[in-house]
């Protein structure tokens, strides 16, 4: 390894992204055949959360070295990243080829197969992930979700037990599972909302998949029968409010929610569905924040708030009713989904999404000042095969 090369690593390693890159640029001007340098340009790239630019330079590198693990590793993160999920387990496949025992590699392995639906095949190269590194709280959570997806809850809580038992446990990880194990039916209170890290890393791995899977399999139509609901209570679509689309996601919502708007805001956790929505040019302003935490902080800012297919990322309402309030004008409107269940006031599905008993959540936004415009139930999505049950609400402050 060059000196220059070695500088530039150990600028990484120290977390300098910005000087690392400066300098594996500099080892490729001298030496434009340097693989290792070209592998680690991706990586920087990954790092700073741009895997569609990590793939050109990590591809350079397999060019020159098809066989390296290491880059095939590389690549198959890289496009799982940017959601090329068949690509990516190829690519993962063919690093562990070589490197059969790269616990890393097994569970991005793993994550992409469930990703794909295939949890069962995810199993096999999960488990070997966990045995070889028994202190991988990731890798176990990564296990736990694919027992969950493979249908066997039994095994899923007891890998996400072991997840909490690893030394050192990241709390945002440990969070995650016990939020695992309440929606898998443990003994644990069930908590009163989806701990936001893990909602945030649920919808960053998502985002570049996102709109594709909604609007196509799953048939996603909250947005649509929102802005048809509000329209019925009386709302013209006359360009007049200014408008927040709580939870935007990619900005599916905002685009059914446009023709209300005369300016439009977007609020969501996750910065990787926050940059596709940036993308679709609707936005006046995004916000990257949590809505709990967002809203009240902004009192009487906006006409109209609302929320497709958010609030079953939250289990008590209740704060996120008086939120919705605060940051409306008197006479504002809020307008949500949430998915319906039987169980008052609230229950955790496996899924890990909460179902809102609707007439719970009637009598909630009366107790918190709101008259109750239109209620209606209705087919949001499907879901595995089945219809998931809703309610609409439109709701004036
Ligand atoms: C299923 S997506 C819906 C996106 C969009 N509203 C639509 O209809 O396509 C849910 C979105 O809500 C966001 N979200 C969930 N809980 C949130 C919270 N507490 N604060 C802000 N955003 C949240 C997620 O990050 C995700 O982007």
């Amino acid at each position: 390894m060059s000196d220059l090369l070695r500088d530039a690593t150990a600028r990484h390693a120290a977390g300098d992204l910005d000087g690392a890159e400066r300098l594996y640029r500099r080892v490729l001007r001298q030496q434009p055949r340097e693989a290792n340098a070209l592998n680690l340009l991706g990586v920087v790239a990954r790092q700073r959360g741009q895997p569609e630019a990590a793939l050109a330079p990590i591809r350079q590198a397999l060019a020159l070295r098809p066989d390296s693990a290491v880059f095939n590793a590389n690549l198959g993160a890289a496009l799982a990243e940017c959601g090329r999920l068949p690509e990516a387990v190829a690519a993962l496949r063919h690093a562990l080829a070589t490197r059969p025992d790269d616990a890393v590699t097994l569970r991005n392995l793993g994550q992409a197969l469930c990703a794909l639906g295939q949890a069962v095949d995810a199993l096999a190269p999960l488990r070997r992930a966990v045995a070889l590194a028994p202190d991988a709280a990731e890798a176990w959570l990564a296990l736990a979700h694919a027992w969950r997806d493979a249908g066997e809850a039994a095994e899923a809580a007891g890998a996400a037990e072991a997840a909490l038992r690893c030394a050192g446990i990241a709390p945002p990880l440990a969070a995650q599972a016990r939020f695992l194990l309440a929606a898998l039916g443990g003994p644990q209170a069930v908590p009163d909302r989806a701990p936001a890290d893990y909602v945030r890393d649920l919808f960053d791995g998502f985002a570049p998949r996102f709109e594709a899977e909604l609007t196509g399999p799953l048939g996603y139509r909250t947005p649509a029968l929102l802005a048809a609901l509000l329209e019925r209570s009386g709302l013209a679509q006359d360009r007049a409010r200014t408008v927040l689309d709580l939870g935007c996601g990619t900005g599916l919502s905002g685009a059914a929610l446009a023709g209300f708007a005369g300016r439009l805001e977007g609020l969501d956790l996750s910065p990787r569905m926050l940059a596709q929505a940036r993308r679709r040019g609707l936005y006046d302003a995004l916000h990257e924040a949590d809505l709990l935490e967002w809203l009240p902080v902004h009192p009487a800012a906006f006409d109209l708030v609302a929320a497709a297919d958010v609030l079953n990322y939250l289990g008590d309402l209740g704060p996120a009713l008086r939120a919705m309030a605060t940051a409306l004008v008197p006479g504002g409107i809020a307008a949500f989904s949430v998915e319906a269940g039987e169980e008052a006031p609230y229950a955790l599905g496996e899924a890990l999404r909460f179902r809102h008993d609707p007439g719970h959540v009637e009598a909630l936004a009366a107790a918190t000042g709101f008259v109750v415009l239109a209620r209606e139930a209705a087919v949001l999505r499907r879901e595995k095969g089945r219809d998931v049950a809703g309610a609409l609400f439109v709701l004036r402050r």
